[in-house]
């Protein structure tokens, strides 16, 4: 599904259902680290400060899933209308 990014200054991003976090906040001119696109690397972890991670990678643990408090948004999604990353 679709959903909405917002980042720490309040900017809001629109993501789409065929669209990865990533390229949304990459095509919105926010950068962020990335390498793999897989969720495999870990290289674009990110904080999350608001929101339900609907977590895709293969990087973090059980702990590290089950506490939400970051994601990888090259493959990662959100769970409701909204989540706020620290970006
Ligand atoms: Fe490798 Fe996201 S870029 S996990």
């Amino acid at each position: 599904h679709a959903f909405v990014v917002e980042i720490a200054d309040g900017t809001e991003i629109p993501v789409a259902a065929d669209q990865t976090v990533l390229d949304a906040l990459t095509r919105a001119g926010i950068r962020v680290l990335s390498s793999c696109q897989e969720g495999v690397c870990g290289t674009c972890e990110t904080v999350v400060l608001e929101g339900e991670p609907d977590h895709r990678d293969h990087v973090l643990s059980d702990e590290e899933r089950e506490s939400g408090e970051m994601m990888m948004p090259c493959v990662s999604r959100c769970r409701g209308a909204r989540i706020v990353l620290d970006l």
